[in-house]
């Protein structure tokens, strides 16, 4: 077996059973395409590999071949394989992406000018309705070409789809590897969540004590990381409420800061929440608030007694904000034999569409158990990894 076949799904199956041209072109970004075919296979895909000739002198055929599995289509042949992967067959591939994209390349699609495979596979899925998705890098100067960039809007106006470069000096660069490869996902996987507006408010809270210290909790955020990653890659409109926490939030994620339940309230409170269809509050977010003494408690002490207050609860407002909006909370519990009673409780007392119980085990690890509670009096317990409970859980939104 060919090795690019044993990777196949090796990391999730979102992508099985898709089959993507990968159409590469002469941009210097071509060096990542080894490793965004073998992601792309990863996932699940099947990927079918065309170049340029300008692709082949900046990196090798015999590397997208041992990638792919694969022998790249650099000159059509008589298999016209721009007609069997992206004309009007009865099989076409779901999607043609080219990435790198060059904006001699952007330019000639614009143009239905098609003198490379490359090319004329996309005026071929232009005209049988093939989704298109253009990753442009390039030198900013080429990119910021006001024909370069008219070019883009005539690709657009065709349906042509565009990852948009990020720029860095005088660089506008292809996103990274993983972005791309969550972008196609988003583009052909399943789309359930797609026209949803969706709100993941995760991370913990952290309280200041005095100026510079705060009271703060162990909660990572992976899990919110996780649901607003499935959220997008199923075609959710998703924005992040991100509290202090540790993990890495990918640059394609919206995301917006907040330290304490005060700033959580501010948010809340703004009318612009109205817009979220959903919203999914599993931040740690205090019971209690220190009183914040100003400037630094001296060291040397020999006992510190900090006083706090009750925090409000942030469910009530937000369920006040979003009468007709569907809400999903988490509740944590030392024992797990208390679990279903609370979360039952939490649903009935903030009217909640649905309730996540879990333990202190949750907190911080790869992995969690959780108890899924619905309004309709349904209940499951599920166990794994956070990316695949996060998977769970947007399941309840549909
Ligand atoms: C080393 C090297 C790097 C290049 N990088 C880019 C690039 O990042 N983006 C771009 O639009 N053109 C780049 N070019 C120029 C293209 O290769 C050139 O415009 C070529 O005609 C593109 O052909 P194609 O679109 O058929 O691949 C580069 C050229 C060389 C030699």
């Amino acid at each position: 077996m060919h090795p690019a076949k044993e990777l196949r799904g090796k990391k999730t199956n979102k992508l099985l059973h898709k089959r993507i041209v990968l159409g590469i072109t002469g941009s210097i970004a071509a060096v990542e395409c080894v490793k965004l075919a073998r992601e792309l296979i990863r996932h699940g895909a099947t990927v079918y590999p065309m170049m340029t000739p300008s692709a082949t002198r900046i990196i090798h055929p015999d590397a997208i071949e041992f990638a792919t599995g694969y022998k790249p289509v650099i000159q059509l042949s008589g298999q016209t394989e721009h007609v069997s992967w992206c004309g009007l067959v009865q099989d076409p591939v779901d999607l043609l992406l080219i990435s790198p994209c060059t904006a001699n390349t952007i330019s000639k699609i614009a143009r239905g000018i098609d003198d490379t495979s490359v090319t004329t596979c996309a005026t071929t899925a232009i005209g049988s309705g093939v989704p298109i998705l253009l990753v442009p890098a390039m030198h900013l100067s080429m990119y910021d070409h006001k024909i370069v960039q008219k070019n883009i809007e005539i690709c657009k106006d065709h349906g042509v789809l565009f990852l948009d470069p990020s720029i860095s000096g005088h660089k506008a660069k292809s996103p990274e590897v993983l972005e791309i490869v969550e972008t196609v996902i988003r583009t052909i996987g399943k789309q359930d969540l797609k026209n949803k507006k969706i709100l993941i408010i995760g991370g913990a809270t952290a309280e200041p004590i005095d100026d510079i210290r705060v009271l703060t909790n162990r909660s990572s955020g992976k899990t919110a990381v996780a649901l607003s990653i499935d959220a997008f890659e199923r075609g959710a409109d998703v924005e992040l409420w991100y509290g202090y926490a540790q993990e890495p939030v990918p640059s394609y994620i919206t995301f917006k800061r907040f330290e304490t339940v005060h700033d959580l309230f501010v948010l809340i409170k703004d009318k612009r929440v109205k817009q979220f269809d959903s919203v999914i509050v599993c931040a740690a977010i205090a019971n209690y608030i220190p009183k914040k003494l100003n400037g630094k408690i001296p060291s040397g002490k020999e006992t510190l007694t900090i006083d706090c207050f009750q925090a409000p609860v942030v469910l009530e407002t937000l369920r006040s904000q979003l009468p007709h909006g569907e809400i999903i909370a988490f509740k944590t519990e030392e024992q797990k034999k208390n679990i279903k009673r609370r979360t039952q409780q939490l649903l009935s007392e903030y009217h909640l569409d649905g309730a996540i119980g879990n333990t202190l085990a949750g907190f911080g690890g790869e992995y969690n158990e959780v108890l899924l509670l619905t309004k309709k009096g349904k209940s499951t317990w599920k166990k794994g990894k956070k990316e695949e409970l996060a998977s769970v859980i947007l399941d309840m939104l549909r």
